[in-house]
């Protein structure tokens, strides 16, 4: 149930406004092992999501905790460094209450990274994929309750969920790095546990690449708020029954942070200059 209000919404922008005067055009959310991204941002301040009112505050390790809002090759921009997940309990309205605060902050596009399993067998670990659509698996959606017509519409079109410009424009940002970026649907399931390697099979039937636990909700809250969207993942790991091997955490953490370097780059080269 939508558990938002207008209000919270508000009073979580007002807050953020007594802190820094700066006005984010684009927002970026950043996934497992990619907080140091928040390292590029220039005369930045960071607020611990904790200070926020109405934030969530996240709780899974490897997942840090805070806003940071500053600029990046000189544009305003507002980064989360850590995100919220459903499987911590939270529901797809609270894990997507922050791209609403940065929509009412002055943002006008977001820019969503996730780790992801591969689960089209010609990726591999350490993949950088550009996110063409996605699969709304969680079996919820931040949009269910009342909707509030200031927020955005009540059947909200979802044919471009990630921005062809944006797609289009990151494919030649990849292009010119020299960087292979692979493209494909995000299947996004409620997690915790990875998936089965029957649910994989059927994952690859429904026509997904990759699968991960986030992303999703924040997209259709991103949509639903008119926001233009781009979305990258990190294939960390290939899925289930792909590889004779079981799936670890650490191993999601360790290949984030091999491919970081190459991640940021691109992250960079999509953010206008
Ligand atoms: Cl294989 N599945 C899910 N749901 N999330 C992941 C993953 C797999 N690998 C990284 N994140």
């Amino acid at each position: 149930m939508n558990t938002i209000s207008l209000g919270m919404i508000q009073r979580a922008a007002a807050y953020i406004r007594t802190k820094t005067n700066l006005v984010p055009e684009i927002g970026l959310i950043l996934g497992s092992g990619l907080g140091v991204l928040a390292d590029l941002i220039e005369e930045g301040i960071s607020i611990p999501y904790q200070d926020i009112p109405h934030f969530p505050v996240s709780t899974v390790e490897g997942h840090e905790g805070e806003l940071l809002l500053g600029n990046v090759k000189g544009r305003p921009v507002v980064m989360m460094k850590g995100r919220f997940h459903m499987y911590e309990g939270y529901g797809p309205e609270v894990t997507a209450f922050p791209v609403r605060v940065m929509k009412e902050l002055g943002v006008k596009s977001l820019l969503v990274t996730n780790a992801a399993g591969g689960v089209n067998t010609s990726f591999a670990a350490g993949d950088l994929m550009l996110i063409t659509d996605h699969l709304n698996l969680t079996g919820r959606s931040p949009l269910v309750g009342p909707n509030d017509n200031t927020l955005g519409v009540r059947f909200p079109d979802m044919t471009e969920a990630y921005s062809k410009r944006l797609r289009s424009f990151a494919k030649e940002v990849a292009e010119g790095q020299g960087l292979q970026l692979r493209e494909g649907v995000y299947a996004g399931l409620l997690g915790p546990t990875y998936e089965t390697p029957a649910e994989i099979v059927m994952l690859r039937t429904l026509g997904a690449d990759a699968v991960g636990m986030s992303t999703v909700s924040e997209v259709i809250v991103a949509r639903h708020a008119g926001l233009e969207v781009l979305g990258f993942s990190c294939i960390t790991n290939m899925a289930a029954g792909i590889l004779d091997q079981p799936l670890s955490h650490s191993e999601v953490m360790e290949t984030a942070e091999q491919v970081r370097d190459q991640f940021l780059k691109l992250v960079l080269g999509v953010i206008p200059g």
